[in-house]
Parts: C-alpha cells; sequence; structure tokens
C-alpha cells in the first residue's frame, strides 16, 4: 500500500516494523504513532482533513489486516437481503420474541407533534419537516451568524470532521422554506409554515438538558408584517395547546436571525400566575421569536424592501412537560415502559 501524504507514509513504515515485533499483532492500533495521527485530524485545515482521515483509516485497516484480523468483521458473515422481514434472514430460534403489536403506543412527543401540526394548519400554515444531517451554512450563515462570531458557540452543536453538523435548532430549515416558496410572495399569498423535528446538542445532560430534543418552528413571511401579529399568532397557537386562555409577555433578546428578537413567556396555565410548582413565579418562557432579519430574507432571495416576515422556535420537550407536569426531559428517551405507558 503506497501512502499520499507523507506523514502518513512516514508513520505506515515505522508501524508496519513495530507490528513484527509484537506478540499480540492486533496491538498495533492501540500504537500512540496511529493515536498521534488521528489527533492531528482537527488542527487541520477545512479542505484536508477529509483525504487525511480516509487515509489513516486505510492504514488502520492494512494493519489489522497484516495483524490476521479483519477490520470489518461482516465481511466474513453471509450475504443477506436487507430489505426482507426479520424473520427471512433470522434464524427461528434466534428471532427476537416481539411484543404484540397492540400493546404499543404512539410515544408521547409524537402523538404532541402531532396535536401541534392539526393547530398550525388549523391556522393555515403548511408543516414541513426537518433533517437530520445538515451542513455549516444552513445552520448558522444563512441565518445571519457572522463567520467566527461567538454566537455560533452558544449551540453547542456536533459537527463531524468533515463539516456536517447535526442541526442544533429547526431555524436551519428556514432559508430552505423561504427559498422554495418565495414565487409565491409575488402573487400576493404569504409563506406560512411549522416545522416540528429532532434536534441535537452536546449538552451536560440534566433534568432540563437532553442532547437529542424536538423543537417547533414558526416560519411566516409576506407584506407589512409586524410583531402585533407574531404575538397575536404565538397566543393563538400556544392557548389552542394548552387549551386555556394565556396570558403573554416579551423581553428583548439578541438572536442573530431576527430584528427585534424577544424571549417569549405565558402566564402559567395551572395557577394562572398565582406561582406554582410548574412555574415558579406564574411565568413560563416558552420560546424565542422575532421579526426576520433582513439579511436571512436576502440570503433566500426575497427582497427585504418589499416583504417582511416573523419566526419563532422553542422545544416541543417545554410545552410537553408544562402540559402534563413533566419534571425531567431525561424520560423523553429512557425508552422506560411505565414512563411511556401512561400515555398510551
Ligand atoms: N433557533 C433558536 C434556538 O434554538 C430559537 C429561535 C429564536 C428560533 C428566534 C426562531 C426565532 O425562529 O425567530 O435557540
Amino acid at each position: 500500500m503506497s501512502y499520499q501524504n507523507t506523514e502518513i507514509a512516514k508513520a505506515a513504515e515505522v508501524l508496519k516494523k513495530r507490528l513484527n515485533e509484537l506478540e499480540n499483532k492486533s496491538d498495533i492500533i492501540k500504537d500512540n504513532e496511529l493515536k498521534a495521527l488521528y489527533a492531528r485530524i482537527p488542527m487541520l485545515p477545512d479542505g484536508e482533513r477529509a483525504a487525511f482521515g480516509k487515509e489513516i483509516n486505510t492504514l488502520k485497516a492494512e494493519l489489522l489486516e497484516l495483524a490476521g484480523q479483519d477490520d470489518e468483521p461482516h465481511k466474513k458473515l453471509e450475504p443477506i437481503d436487507v430489505t426482507a422481514p426479520f424473520d427471512i434472514n433470522t434464524e427461528p430460534d434466534k428471532r427476537p420474541r416481539l411484543l404484540a403489536s397492540d400493546l404499543g403506543s404512539k410515544h408521547p412527543i409524537t402523538s404532541e407533534i402531532e396535536i401541534l401540526s392539526d393547530i398550525a394548519m388549523r391556522m393555515g400554515m403548511e408543516v414541513v419537516k426537518s433533517r437530520q444531517i445538515d451542513d455549516d451554512w444552513h445552520m448558522f450563515t444563512s441565518l445571519n451568524f457572522p463567520e467566527e462570531h461567538p454566537a455560533r458557540d452558544d449551540y453547542d452543536t456536533f459537527i463531524t470532521t468533515e463539516g456536517l453538523i447535526a442541526p442544533a435548532h429547526t431555524s436551519t430549515m428556514q432559508n430552505r422554506i423561504i427559498s422554495a416558496r418565495k414565487d409565491r410572495l409575488a402573487t400576493g399569498q404569504a409563506i406560512s409554515v411549522l416545522v416540528p423535528d429532532r434536534v441535537f446538542r452536546n449538552e451536560d445532560l440534566d433534568a432540563r438538558h437532553e442532547h437529542t430534543f424536538h423543537q417547533h418552528e414558526g416560519v411566516y413571511v409576506g407584506t407589512g408584517v409586524h410583531v402585533g401579529q407574531l404575538l397575536a399568532t404565538l397566543k393563538t397557537f400556544l392557548q389552542e395547546y394548552f387549551g386555556k386562555s394565556l396570558e403573554i409577555k416579551t423581553q428583548p433578546f439578541y438572536f442573530p436571525f431576527t430584528e427585534p428578537s424577544f424571549e417569549f413567556a405565558v402566564s402559567c396555565p395551572f395557577c394562572s400566575k398565582q406561582g406554582c410548582r410548574v412555574c415558579g413565579e406564574g411565568w413560563i418562557e416558552i420560546l424565542g421569536c422575532g421579526l426576520i432579519h433582513p439579511n436571512v430574507l436576502k440570503m433566500a432571495g426575497v427582497d427585504p424592501t418589499i416583504y417582511t416576515g416573523f419566526a419563532w422556535g422553542g422545544g416541543v420537550e417545554r410545552l410537553v412537560m408544562i402540559k402534563h407536569n413533566i419534571d425531567d426531559v431525561r424520560y423523553f428517551m429512557s425508552g422506560k415502559l411505565d414512563f411511556l405507558r401512561q400515555f398510551a
């Protein structure tokens, strides 16, 4: 095997020599020389990472092969038809015992997203799915985060060495939503969309923080759009969801993709602002929102001197926890039946 990268080529020579001296040859992949190559990846410029990583993986596979151990054990398995139902590919005595399907039920987040989507559709919105792998441009640049801006760090985003990202908010969809529908604006129609979907963050986990959760994102673009419409829409949307009439409150905030930006709170649906276990002091902060920044519209191909819009984004788990008085966000991902059965 010959390696393009001189650093890897040199390491390959050293490692192959060492391999011959080892008693347990597969220990070669624990060698510091190899680990040092992997440690170099994050320090490389963006354009070089992928090729460098690929060559190290080739080297590792070559070393394992030399050590008499294939790095890809699945190669030794009989090929199967992956599109066939599992019972065709599995010996009868190895088949998992399945629960009867009538014992199953929808996950509470799925049901609550359906409720939120129904409300949005009754309010004339389209419902659009997000995606679970995205890129830096949709996560940040299209949302008016300047390059190197510290606000990028607020999102604890999972990023692969190749620069792919696991979206940390549903706002990644704003550019796609607006640009795909921009031609409607000239005919006098508005763009009005809800995106409820999964997002990911590299969080320290506790009762209020989970690495995988869901957001609902509202996007509206039309003419003469103002904050009053944003607040009225949100009030209606949340009153429908909680089945109660609510008071609302905003305070100024900063998001790069809205101007002005607000934190939005509702009066506690349980104690009518008296203060209780759910809300603490009567108000519950529920989402971020604002008028869509002109640069975000421009990047989606919409002229901000003619059209304006509002957007919001907040946690689905947060809404469900308030509605059902759930005190720990980690229950949702736990797969614990005694939790899930309560929503069956
Ligand atoms: N994406 C923001 C977050 O996850 C929430 C948000 C705030 C979304 C304001 C919006 C918005 O669309 O206008 O923190």
